[in-house]
């Protein structure tokens, strides 16, 4: 396989090391990259490229510029592994065509995460689900690429729910979501950000009922979830950046059923699980998308126009 690199910054570098295993990667940035891997071929204009030379592009660019990127590559590669999130913006979807979209998969790692396939895997627990509450709390100043982000830069007060879409992409995932109902931002610091703080309120499938809340004022990094239901909680827990603390644990009464444990989970495991089916993929000649776990073009447009209640 040919990779393309698209944008070798902080994600960019991570896809790299992850995909080297499948194939051959070539990086393509326009600001000059240092220290690159000896393995990895660069590309200096991709005027010269034919058509369809890469099996698989990878946009690592800020989110701005995903779309119109894509367009520009289109010919030059098979398919497409777009960074999250796809856009900010549902009205730029309406350049793609049908082909195009065939070609897209939106980078959405948490899918992958050891927390989310054991919760996958153990929702009967739960019985019949009631409601459920995810939160995202990060800590700004541990966050460099804040600074810089695009999102940020925006002035949306929705951009932190963009930055932190993984959190109701998983949701999406595993109950549907079929409606946002109410979004409520607030600013509580005085650093950058349009807004530091938002909850989401939601409502999925079989009448389950969601809350989100999604902050950079915490001290720390914290992601979980918890799935109130007739015959018990479900609740998995992460905490820390590069090694965390990851819990996933079934109250039911007077009970509590640990059903996993790590206090060094390789927050890189979900990117690599995620590169590895990525890989499957592509090599299927059925490519039946129902078999996979990867987010398609179908959800990750859908999850947009459901924020903009289009
Ligand atoms: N999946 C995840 O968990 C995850 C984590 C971090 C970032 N992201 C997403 O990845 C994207 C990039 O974020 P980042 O943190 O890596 O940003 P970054 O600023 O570290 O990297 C972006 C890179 O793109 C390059 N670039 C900008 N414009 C370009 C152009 N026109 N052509 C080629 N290269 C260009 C920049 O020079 C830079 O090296 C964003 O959409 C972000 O939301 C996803």
């Amino acid at each position: 396989m040919k990779i393309l690199i698209y944008g070798y910054g902080k994600i960019g570098i991570i896809h790299a090391k992850n995909f080297k295993k499948f194939g051959q990667i070539y990086v393509y940035d326009i600001k000059k990259i240092k220290n690159l891997d000896l393995n990895y071929k660069t590309i200096k204009n991709l005027d010269l490229i034919k058509n369809n030379f890469f099996d698989l592009t990878i946009i690592c660019t800020p989110t701005a510029n995903h779309i119109s990127d894509l367009l520009n590559l289109n010919k030059l590669s098979k398919f497409f592994l777009i960074e999250k999130p796809i856009s900010t913006n549902y009205k730029n979807f309406s350049v793609l065509n049908d082909q195009m979209k065939k070609k897209i998969i939106v980078c959405c790692n948490m899918r992958f995460h050891k927390g989310i396939k054991i919760i996958k895997n153990n929702i009967k627990l739960c019985g019949k689900i009631y409601y459920l509450q995810n939160y995202f709390k990060h800590s700004l100043k541990n966050m460099n690429r804040a600074k810089n982000n695009y999102i940020f830069k925006e002035k949306n007060s929705l951009s932190i729910l963009y930055d932190c879409i993984h959190d109701l992409d998983y949701l999406n995932f595993l109950f549907g979501l079929k409606k946002i109902s109410y979004i409520h931002s607030k600013k509580f610091t005085n650093n950058h950000l349009p807004k530091d703080y938002i909850q989401v309120l939601s409502e999925f499938e079989n009448n389950i009922y969601g809350s989100t809340i999604l902050n950079f004022i915490d001290q720390f990094k914290f992601r979980g979830l918890e799935i109130t239901g007739s015959k018990g909680t479900l609740v998995w827990k992460s905490e820390g950046k590069i090694k965390e603390k990851v819990t996933v644990d079934f109250y039911k009464k007077d009970k509590i059923i640990n059903l996993f444990k790590s206090y060094n989970f390789d927050s890189n495991t979900p990117y690599m699980d995620m590169a590895y089916e990525v890989n499957q993929y592509l090599k299927d000649s059925k490519r039946k998308v129902n078999k996979y776990n990867l987010s398609f073009f179908k959800d990750a447009s859908y999850l947009i126009k459901l924020i903009n209640h289009e």
